[in-house]
């Protein structure tokens, strides 16, 4: 396809739902505007009203009013949908509420693992009831807390985010030290809030007596660099064009992808490099490229994690075999999406495997043909649904509804750079 145009991807997932939730702590009105409006956020607006504060209408292009107030239990379960964030970092906020929520989610959220969250949080003074595997659903009843000094054994932001905000509502001094730095939106949050904070290579610490600083905010959330991988990708693998994406987030925490894509031989140019509150942005300048392969290293994953996907598909068009290394934590996201991607490419025609927790990608020349199964997962379709853009592909997607979890006009925006298509 020839590409063409300019798009502003919709709002940051990960930082609207913590936004919402940080907006539901603080009493009084605050403000939230470019906020995402898809089906993830939407969960973590619906579990908040069930939880005390009033949370408006989530609607594209307006802003969101977020009424914060004392929580309460809920008269019923809280559904978490489809989205873990929305359900580790409430988990978070609720052990340090005194009182029980039943929490669940889909049958996605209901095979993911809860551990992670559970056990610091139970360390802390919390109390979980749930099946011995420690999955949803689940009861969290809180309470008074104690401060954690926490060696994560993973690099997760949900994990760090959920003993963050435990350690804010409870009041009391929290550590966590993770092997790799995970995204770390929830601390320039509480940093541009007024919170004491303070981070150290991969250890941030959190001081008791934040609770009395967190007050309303009138804030804009950046464009989501997860969503824009997509259009990147889809600009890359054209044949002519040049598409410009704005106010996209280039935290470094996030922008891994855009390094590994600079190492196979696609340069996205950044312009206008501005802040939009805490976190930087820019607008995007993408051209078509031939890419080459690459090896993404264990330390590189945390920061592209939600980009993997995308990735492996354009490797699959690299010349050379690419590798992602220890890339296990993709088995326990939305899908086994390590699994599902490498069965994917092979069902379009293309040579992936895995080894252990190694992702191996062949580059091809040849059109990418089959039929994809998503498994409801939307970087899946998304990522297959860019790899069917290109010229004599014929990639058949086992649904298109998926995407709406984190980008709902993923497929109009798609169609409108594609020039060859209008
Ligand atoms: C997220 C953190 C990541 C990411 C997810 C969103 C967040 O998960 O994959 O899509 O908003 O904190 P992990 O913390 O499990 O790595």
């Amino acid at each position: 396809m020839r590409v063409a145009g300019i798009i502003r991807p919709p709002g940051d997932k990960s930082i609207t739902h913590r936004m919402l939730m940080l907006a539901g702590l603080a009493r009084g009105r605050s403000r939230i505007a470019g906020a995402l409006t898809a089906t993830d956020v939407k969960s973590t607006a619906r579990a908040l009203r069930l939880l005390g504060p009033r949370v408006g209408v989530l609607r594209r292009g307006a802003a969101v009013v977020v009424d914060g107030t004392c929580w309460r239990a809920p008269t019923r379960t809280v559904h978490c949908g489809n989205s873990g964030t929305a359900a580790r970092l409430l988990m978070g906020i609720l052990a340090a509420h005194p009182f029980a929520v039943r929490l669940t989610g889909d049958g996605s959220l209901r095979r993911r693992p809860m551990g992670r969250v559970t056990e610091p949080l139970r360390r802390m003074g919390a109390t979980f009831t749930t099946a011995p595997d420690d999955r949803l659903p689940l009861t969290v009843r809180g309470g008074s807390l104690h401060g954690i000094d926490y060696d994560a054994p993973i690099a997760s932001a949900q994990v760090k985010s959920a003993i963050l905000l435990a350690g804010l509502v409870g009041d009391v001094t929290v550590t966590v030290t993770e092997p790799w730095r995970s995204r770390d939106h929830t601390e320039r949050l509480l940093i541009y809030l007024g919170c004491d904070l303070r981070q150290e290579g991969t250890r941030v610490t959190l001081a008791g007596g934040a609770a009395a600083k967190l007050v309303p905010f009138d804030m804009t959330v950046p464009g989501d660099p997860s969503s824009a991988a997509f259009l990147v990708a889809a600009a890359i693998l054209a044949e002519d064009g040049e598409l410009v994406l704005e106010r996209v987030g280039v935290n470094p925490t996030r922008a891994g992808f855009l390094r590994v894509l600079d190492r196979m031989g696609a340069r996205v140019e950044r312009a206008d490099e501005r802040w939009v509150g805490n976190e930087p942005v820019a607008d995007l300048l993408i051209r078509p490229a031939s890419l080459r392969a690459t090896e993404v290293s264990a330390a590189e994953i945390p920061g592209l994690v939600d980009e993997i996907p995308i990735l492996a598909v354009l490797a699959s068009r690299a010349s050379g075999e690419s590798i992602f290394r220890r890339v296990g934590e993709l088995r326990v996201k939305e899908s086994n999406r390590l699994e599902l991607l490498a069965a994917n490419l092979r069902a379009v025609g293309c040579r992936a495997e895995v080894q252990g927790d190694d992702l191996y990608v062949a580059g091809s020349d040849a059109p990418p043909q089959g039929r994809v199964e998503t498994a409801g997962d939307h970087r899946i379709a998304m990522a297959f649904a860019v790899l069917g853009t290109l010229e004599r592909a014929s990639v058949t997607l086992s649904e298109r509804a998926s995407p709406a979890i984190s980008y709902p006009g993923f497929f109009d925006d798609l169609a409108r750079i594609d020039t060859d298509a209008s």
